[in-house]
């Protein structure tokens, strides 16, 4: 049998498809402290942080968990206990850090948009101009609530020349949409395993850069999220602290590979981007009006209207797609009702053709015509 006969399409914003080979990378068991683990674990480091052309500048540190686990602990060492957050907010990601924020007690607020509205960043230098005591802007890179990709090379511009600290949560873009530390500086950049990286999840990590990392000894607001002290442990002992996700160290260490074998970056981008295209396409195709315009949206996940329809039922396409082995998401803009289709992960264009077709015959099958919208809806 191959992959394709065996996976599901998550088309999800992660967990994710990953490939039978990073899958079967985790059937060995290693011992946290043996050299090869240690070997693999800074090898590890050095291949994320030179993803984003900061092995000068920046270094790797690894936390066991989620995503958000990533961000709390990156948000709890970087910014000092008498910080100040500007937190550029346009969906979930963002509202979540100005959570974490109130409740391990830093100042923060919010300079918010619409969520099918980048932050301008001539707003971001007019805030932080007016606001002396704001030390650290934060902001995420493909807002996965909608899909929408923000301006970070203008973000990121307007906070150095404002003399601050930008701190990036890249979760769902990391490995497909470029960064570049030299051209557009970040104090952390914050991602995990399981998102355009292809590995399975259990393990975020920040790039962090060197000097600001090295002045955050006593922030952290939690022991096991202190990302100075999980640092300093691996600079001296090449160890984690506590014990390690060893097989989904070991998923990534195989994703890694499997990155560079498919051209890097550059290559995954461009295959997110062309199964985006199709999805966007498809969709449209069959008169399902899409949140964002082509300009905004990152090649990450598509928000899709909902039809006001009422014989439309996502909840029951979900399920027969499901049984058919292709899974959708629900919505999660407030603005207004919708569910998500991602374009992520170890799939292609055959895949997403394959959903489209299963969508296609969900709507006949419930007797929807066209995706249920009248032609204004459909170009609105
Ligand atoms: C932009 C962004 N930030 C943070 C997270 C949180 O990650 P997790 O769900 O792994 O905790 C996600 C998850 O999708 C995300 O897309």
């Amino acid at each position: 049998m191959t992959d394709r006969d065996t996976r599901q399409i998550l088309l999800t914003p992660g967990p994710l498809t990953t490939s039978d080979t990073v899958r079967r990378a985790m059937l060995h068991d290693w011992g946290s402290r043996s050299p090869a683990f240690i070997e693999m674990t800074a090898r590890i480091r050095d291949r994320l942080t030179a993803l984003a052309g900061g092995a000068d500048s920046h270094v790797c540190v690894p936390v066991q968990g989620s995503g958000t686990f990533a961000v709390e602990a990156t948000l709890g060492t970087l910014v000092p206990r008498d910080g100040k957050v500007l937190v550029l907010s346009n969906g979930a990601y963002c509202r979540r850090m100005v959570r974490i924020l109130e409740i391990i007690g830093r100042a923060c607020e919010t300079c918010e948009t619409a969520e099918d509205t980048p932050p301008d960043p001539a707003e971001v230098a007019r805030r932080l101009n007016a606001d002396p005591a704001i030390t650290h802007v934060a902001a995420v890179h493909c807002e996965t609530t909608s899909g929408i990709l923000n301006p970070v090379e203008e973000i990121a511009a307007a906070v150095a020349q404002a003399g601050r600290a930008l701190i990036l949560d890249s979760m769902s873009g990391f490995g497909a949409l470029p960064l570049d530390l030299a051209a557009t500086p970040c104090q952390a950049v914050i991602a995990s395993a399981n998102k355009c990286l292809e590995g399975v999840p259990g393990l975020g990590f920040a790039l962090i850069e060197k000097g600001a990392l090295a002045a955050a000894q006593g922030n952290a607001h939690a022991l096991s999220l202190d990302l100075h002290d999980q640092w300093i442990t691996m600079e001296r002992t090449g160890q984690w602290r506590f014990t390690p996700p060893t097989h989904v160290i070991a998923a990534l260490d195989r994703a890694l590979d499997e990155l560079d074998a498919e051209g890097g970056v550059p290559a995954r981008g461009a295959r997110y981007r062309r199964n985006c295209d199709v999805l966007r396409a498809g969709l449209r195709e069959m008169g399902f009006a899409l949140f964002l315009g082509d300009n905004l949206q990152a090649p990450v996940i598509v928000t899709v209207r909902m039809p006001r329809d009422p014989k439309f039922d996502f909840d029951r396409m979900y399920r027969r797609l499901f049984e058919r082995g292709v899974v959708l998401y629900p919505g999660a803009v407030t603005q207004e009702k919708s569910f998500r289709v991602g374009c992520i992960g170890r799939i292609d264009e055959t895949d997403i053709r394959r959903a489209l077709h299963e969508i296609a015959e969900a709507v006949a099958v419930m007797g929807v015509d066209r995706a249920g919208l009248t032609p204004a809806e459909r170009a609105g």
